[in-house]
Formats: structure tokens, C-alpha cells, sequence
């Protein structure tokens, strides 16, 4: 049983294992970082340094507490040391076989009644725990970038996961305060899934010539208030990143056309324009140049963000028909884990399901295209067959 005194294993000392070992030592864990790569373990460990000094500069913990936290996490250069832990989470490299042999590993060096956890983004659960004795003690648990500030953690039971170990590990997440929801073992699990039309119907729209990415940006953030825009959102995450998200979505969705991934993006990805961290992407970042200014016409800024919107109601509620998720879950998922100015099925719910059925079923007509398809329970809901 986990609890507040339950000792944490980590491993991958990347970008997302460095995070979820600050947690869960600020929340009082002791905890043991593995990796690989020595130099990883030893950039996380200053990294870490320099995040609590920052923190206590801001009088956000003591320095007793920044030195308690610090003290709390051991590298360590083994995993004959996870012997002693209770929970272990793996944020290595996204690999099947490295995953699988990981937990085969751990499986035999663990206790009889340890937790496995992955914090994978798009391979299966039931995938990653294929291979053990006890797949029954492996379940997902997904943190979002950069894990100390994002409040989301989805959980993901796969088919097999013991029921009490999900409320367990819900409970013990809670208490690191963050905000948990529990998602189906399906592509993309909630967010990542029901996001997709956010960045592929921005690029459709500058595809067809229907307005730039800084008419798009503008109308997103000012008119639908979204903290980013799709195109500098995707330039910030990195294209290669946001690509094999959707390629994966796609594909693992037996190449249903609603995910298809953009050729425009995958042009970028091929050119390595990445987005910030090549110096540009949609937009160029270098000092010098100066990018094209939104046209702020607020009748056309209407009709991008109803295009996006739309599709992005549609999808939640889809994703609801599906049982990926609750109706609560599906609109904390989208607020907390993506910053989403609202839930997308209340939000559905203000614009009326009506409209957005019309709007979808317009643009089905006018392209043809399966990625306007309704949601069967969309259609359900307006035809007053069914309300949620
Ligand atoms: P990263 O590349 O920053 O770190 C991965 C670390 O794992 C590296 O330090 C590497 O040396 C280490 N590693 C690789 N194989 C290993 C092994 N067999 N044993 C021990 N260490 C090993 O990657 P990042 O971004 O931290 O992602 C890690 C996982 O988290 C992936 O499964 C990814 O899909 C998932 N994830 C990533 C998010 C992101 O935004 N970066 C968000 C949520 C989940």
C-alpha cells in the first residue's frame, strides 16, 4: 500500500524523470534517480540546485526545506538500489524494447507488492507490460512538461491493472498535489488525443491560404483566450516532438483521416526548422527579423477560432462516447494539462451542440474529408437522444 512514506524510484534522469523526482521529494518522498548516463544524473542534479535556489529567491520554500528536498533524492548508479522502493516510475527514452526490459528487470528486483509505473506518452500500457510475470502491478502515470508546474497527471490502467492499485496511486498523486484523471489505455490517453485538431486545423487554414499563422495565433489567443496560439505553441514544444505525436496518434488509430498529420509540419521537421530551439519554425526567432503582423479583422478572426473550436468540441465529446475518459475528467484534462481557457464540453455546451453540428456538418460537405466526421454522440445529443 503507498503512502506517504513510501519510498520512490525514478528512472531516466531526462527532462520528465529530473521533474517527477522533484515532486515527489518536495512532497517529503525519499527518492532514488537512476540513469544510464552518468552525465544525465549529474546535469539533474545541478539543474536541480538551480531551480531551489531560484525558488528560495522567491521565498517560495526556506533554505532548510530547498537543502531537505535536494537531500532527499539519491543518485544512484544501479538498479540493485530500487530494491527498497515501493513505487518506481520510468521516464526513460520512448522505446518498447528498452521499456520492456526495463520493468522485466525490475520485476525481479523489486518487492512482490512494488507499483510499476511508466510515464510513457504514446506507447500502450498493456504494451509495456506484455512481457512481465505481474502485469497486473504496471499501470501509466503521465506527467506534462515540465512536471513540477503543470498540475495534470493522467493515470492509464491498462486492461489488466489491478483496480486497487489504481485508487492507490491516485490517492498518493493527489497528495503531491496534483490534479489526477483517469484515461483509458488508448492513443494519445486524453489530452494528447483530443488536442490534435488544435495544431492540424491551424495548419490546414495556412495550407488552404485561409489566413497566416499570425492572423491564426491572434484570433486563438484573443478572441477564444487561449495563453498560446497553435503555431507558436508547436514552435515552442519543437516539430519534431509535435509531429510524432500525431503521427503516432494517427497510426496506432489504424490511420483514421480525423489525426492525419500535417505534410506542412513534416516539411519542417525534414528542413529542421524545429521551431524555438532551431531558431525558427513557423516563425523565425533570430534578433534580426521580423515576422508578419496578424490581420486583426475580428469577422474572420471569428470564423478560425469556430474552426478549430468546433473540431476540438467534437473530439472531446468523442472522446466521451469512447469511454477514453468521464465528462469531468475530459474537461479537467484539457484545462490543467494544456491550459485550455475552458472545459471543451461546457464550452461546447455554451456555444450549443447544435451549432457546432451544423458547422461540422458544413465543412464535411464543403471538403469531403473525414476529419470533420461528427461524433455519433454529437449527433445524439442534438437530436435529444441523449443528454450529458
Ligand atoms: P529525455 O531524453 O529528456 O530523458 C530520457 C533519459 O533516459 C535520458 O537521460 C537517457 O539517458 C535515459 N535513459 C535511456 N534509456 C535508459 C535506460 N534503459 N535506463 C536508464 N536510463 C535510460 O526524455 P524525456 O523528455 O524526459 O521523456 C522521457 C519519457 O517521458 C518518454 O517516455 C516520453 O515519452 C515521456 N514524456 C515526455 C514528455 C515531454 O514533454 N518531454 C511529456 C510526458 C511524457
Amino acid at each position: 500500500m503507498l503512502n506517504s512514506q513510501s519510498n520512490i524510484g525514478i528512472i531516466g534522469a531526462g527532462a520528465m524523470g529530473s521533474g517527477i523526482a522533484q515532486v515527489a521529494a518536495t512532497a517529503g518522498h525519499e527518492v532514488c534517480l537512476f540513469d544510464l548516463n552518468e552525465k544525465s544524473l549529474q546535469n539533474s542534479k545541478s539543474k536541480l540546485a538551480k531551480i531551489m535556489s531560484r525558488l528560495v529567491e522567491k521565498g517560495r520554500v526556506t533554505i532548510e526545506e530547498s537543502e531537505a528536498i535536494q537531500g532527499r533524492i539519491k543518485y544512484v548508479d544501479g538498479l540493485s538500489h530500487f530494491e527498497c522502493c515501493d513505487l518506481v516510475i520510468e521516464a526513460v527514452v520512448e522505446k518498447l524494447q528498452v521499456k520492456q526490459e526495463l520493468f522485466s528487470h525490475l520485476e525481479n528486483i523489486m518487492k512482490e507488492d512494488a507499483v510499476l509505473a511508466s510515464n510513457t506518452s504514446s506507447l500502450s500500457i498493456a504494451s509495456i507490460g506484455g512481457k512481465l510475470k505481474q502485469p497486473e502491478r504496471l499501470l501509466g502515470i503521465h506527467f506534462f512538461n515540465p512536471a513540477p508546474l503543470m498540475p495534470l497527471v493522467e493515470i492509464v490502467p491498462s486492461l489488466v491493472t489491478d483496480s486497487s492499485i489504481v485508487e492507490n496511486v491516485r490517492d498518493l498523486i493527489d497528495s503531491w498535489k496534483k490534479i489526477t484523471v483517469i484515461a483509458k489505455d488508448t492513443p494519445g490517453f486524453i489530452v494528447n488525443r483530443v488536442a490534435r485538431p488544435f495544431y492540424s486545423e491551424a495548419i490546414k487554414m495556412l495550407e488552404e491560404g485561409f489566413a497566416d499563422e499570425a492572423t491564426i495565433d491572434w484570433a486563438i489567443k484573443e478572441l477564444g483566450g487561449f495563453r498560446m496560439g497553435p503555431f507558436e505553441l508547436m514552435d515552442l514544444i519543437g516539430h519534431d516532438v509535435n509531429y510524432v505525436v500525431t503521427e503516432t496518434v494517427w497510426t496506432e488509430m489504424y490511420f483514421d483521416p480525423r489525426y492525419k498529420p500535417a505534410l506542412t509540419q513534416k516539411r519542417l521537421v525534414e528542413a529542421n526548422r524545429l521551431g524555438r530551439k532551431s531558431g525558427q519554425g513557423f516563425y523565425n526567432y533570430n534578433e534580426e527579423s521580423i515576422n508578419a503582423q496578424p490581420n486583426k479583422d475580428e469577422k474572420l478572426g471569428n470564423v478560425i477560432l469556430n474552426r478549430i473550436l468546433y473540431m476540438l468540441v467534437n473530439e472531446a465529446i468523442d472522446a466521451l462516447f469512447l469511454q477514453i475518459a468521464s465528462k469531468e475528467d475530459i474537461d479537467i484534462a484539457m484545462t490543467k494539462g494544456v491550459n485550455y481557457p475552458k472545459g471543451l464540453i461546457a464550452w461546447g455546451a455554451e456555444i450549443g451542440f447544435d451549432t457546432i453540428l451544423r458547422g461540422l456538418n458544413e465543412s464535411f460537405e464543403r471538403y469531403g474529408d473525414d476529419r470533420y466526421r461528427p461524433s455519433v454522440l454529437l449527433k445524439d445529443i442534438v437530436n435529444g437522444k441523449v443528454t450529458i
